[in-house]
């Protein structure tokens, strides 16, 4: 086992790991984009490849990220270069640390502002501003929410002031208490709206909608879509995964762990996929709702029953919570290696950090309004300016080529012994892994990569 240790501290216990890992890659990507991801690519289709890519390629990388973490216990970018050290190879090897950096930073601008969303959907919920209302209605709202830049900016502020507050008290405190109870919970919430929904609305088309794959749906585009998604619900390829594996205790199972954050995680997706379609089949919404998705149905069945906006004030709080779990992973990374380079204390790395943040988030914001322009992206049109193209950028090149190269560091820079070391282990489960993250995992993302963009 490795000797080193971090400088910012360790979970208390492997289950917390699990809980912070999980609120990591449980988030806005699980509830408001993987629904209008499937919508906006062929329902089915999406869904089966995505599946593909998060058992073939997300998991095994998800162990990798974290195994390259509690090696070199330190941030992403100086964990890689001392493991490459190690092993007699270039230091150069830290670059992909630091376009993991640059990718959390474009990410947590534009989450902070969704984030605000869910902020504002709280405080609606809870005055009962949503009460009764129709499908048509909870779509003007949530457009004169994006159309106002000045509630968008408040929001944002106060998510991003959130998410800095906890990040500079160290991810161990506060956030250990605040996973422990309200993932469950949020869990409980959705697993009872999958449940109405069920009742009230048109549950056998939406089954069909996910699960039945029709195969001429499925292409280039699709696939890389698909992929680059299961990067971001995963928190891959950025650094974020090293980062709380930096944290992980020595006698931890990395399979184990990393096996219950992808199923949990897959599991979430799947039910905020069958909570929302059947409202919107019900209620004739198009499928093409984008990024207003959640925003517009989920209120409408909230507006519909009893209790409705109690349940709907919760909902949305506990999906403040789940963003800011996944905020604060975005955040960490960065921190700690600030902390660690140029040996600033971590609440004024955190404030850096937040406040570069907070001003790219106003160039997200103002892309719903002042800033907004068409623009096509592998042959489909996207409304919202620079905010669409910092998230495909992310999604789609910035997270795949960082996982790309973490797959060949951990299958051609480590050395096999560091690697089964850190793992425990070399029997066939660990075979079928190493194959994957050596071979299938670097080359499907190549393959994949250069399919959409036309090269082969
Ligand atoms: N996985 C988070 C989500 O699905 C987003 C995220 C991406 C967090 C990358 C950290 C790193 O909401």
């Amino acid at each position: 086992m490795s000797i080193r240790t971090s400088m910012h501290g360790q979970w208390s216990s492997r289950l917390i790991f699990i809980l912070a890992a999980t609120g990591s890659s449980v988030g806005l990507g699980n509830i408001w984009k993987f629904p209008y991801m499937a919508g906006q690519n062929g329902g089915g289709a999406f869904v089966l490849v995505y599946l593909i890519c998060i058992f073939m390629i997300g998991a095994p990388l998800l162990m990798a990220e974290t195994l390259i973490g509690r090696r070199g216990r330190q941030s992403p970018i100086n964990s890689l270069e001392t493991l490459a050290w190690d092993e007699g190879r270039s230091r150069s090897w830290r670059m992909v640390g630091v376009i993991g950096i640059l990718a959390s930073w474009l990410i947590i601008s534009f989450y902070s502002v969704v984030a605000g969303w869910t902020l504002a959907y709280s405080v609606r919920m809870g005055t009962g501003a949503l009460d009764g209302v129709t499908a048509a209605g909870a779509t003007s709202i949530f457009n004169e929410l994006i159309a106002d830049p000045e509630r968008l900016l408040a929001w944002h502020t106060i998510f991003m002031v959130l998410t800095v507050a906890v990040v500079s008290r160290g991810v161990r405190s506060g956030l250990e208490q605040a996973v422990r109870v309200l993932m469950p919970l949020l869990f409980m919430l959705l697993l009872f709206l999958v449940g109405y929904s069920a009742l009230k609305g048109d549950f056998t088309q939406t089954v069909d909608f996910l699960f039945t794959v029709d195969i001429n749906a499925i292409t280039p585009a699709t696939v890389l879509m698909a992929l680059g998604h299961a990067f971001f619900t995963l928190s891959l390829g950025m650094g974020a995964i090293m980062i709380y594996g930096s944290y992980l205790p020595a006698d931890a199972s990395i399979p184990r762990v990393t096996i219950q954050v992808m199923l949990m995680d897959t599991l979430v997706a799947l039910l905020a996929g069958l909570a929302i379609f059947p409202i919107v089949f019900t209620n004739d919404l198009p499928l093409t709702k984008e990024v207003g998705l959640v925003f517009q149905t989920l209120p409408v069945a909230f507006g519909q029953m009893p209790g409705g906006m109690f349940f709907g004030m919760l909902f949305f709080i506990l999906l403040v919570f789940a963003a800011l779990t996944s905020a604060i992973s975005l955040l960490e990374p960065i921190v700690a290696w600030l902390v660690e380079s140029l040996s600033l204390k971590r609440v004024h790395a955190a404030i850096m950090a937040g406040f570069s943040s907070w001003v790219l988030g106003i160039v997200m914001l103002l892309s719903f309004n002042h800033w907004a322009f068409e623009f096509d992206f592998l042959g489909q049109t996207r409304a919202n300016g620079l905010f669409d193209m910092f998230d495909l950028v992310t999604t789609t090149f910035l997270l795949p080529v960082g996982g790309f190269a973490t797959a060949v560091f951990v299958g051609w820079i480590l050395s096999k012994l560091v690697v089964i070391d850190e793992l425990g282990g070399h029997g066939v489960f660990f075979r079928v892994w190493y194959f994957l993250i050596r071979y299938a995992a670097p080359l499907a993302v190549a393959l994949i990569f250069l399919n959409a963009i036309e090269v082969v």
